[in-house]
């Protein structure tokens, strides 16, 4: 009987000690279209991926063209530092952004 007692609370202990089941969220969500753009440039191409590595995950992405360049030039600084993106990143989607507004 004593055996047995043990044999329950070491499950428990084992069931207590099982990793929680993490959501899984599917990350994979590209903005509106560009699959078949030809990008003007290497940086700008560089600034696609960083968007939609980086711009989707707090929230959907956003429609580009809902905002002025004016906006855009504000915007991408503090969402880039939300994104903890260098300077360097934070350039490539900033051009990204306003070659993608004009299309
Ligand atoms: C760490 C979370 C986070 C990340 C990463 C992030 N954002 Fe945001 N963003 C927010 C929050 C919070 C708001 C304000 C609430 C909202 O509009 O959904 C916001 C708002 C915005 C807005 C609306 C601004 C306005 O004035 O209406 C735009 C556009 C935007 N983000 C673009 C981007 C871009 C581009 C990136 C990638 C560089 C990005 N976000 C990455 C959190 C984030």
């Amino acid at each position: 009987m004593k055996k047995l007692v043990f044999t329950f609370s070491a499950i428990a202990l084992l069931v207590a000690c099982a990793p929680k089941t993490t959501e899984v969220i599917d990350k994979v969500e590209t903005p509106e279209s560009n699959k078949t753009i030809d990008f003007p440039s290497g940086e700008i191409a560089e600034g696609d991926y960083l968007y939609t590595e980086n711009c989707g995950s707090c929230h959907k992405f956003k429609t580009i063209t809902n905002y002025s360049e004016e906006q855009w030039k504000k915007i991408v600084p503090k969402m880039a530092k939300e994104a903890k993106l260098d300077a360097t990143q934070e350039n490539k989607i900033l051009q990204y952004v306003l070659w993608k507004r004009t299309l």
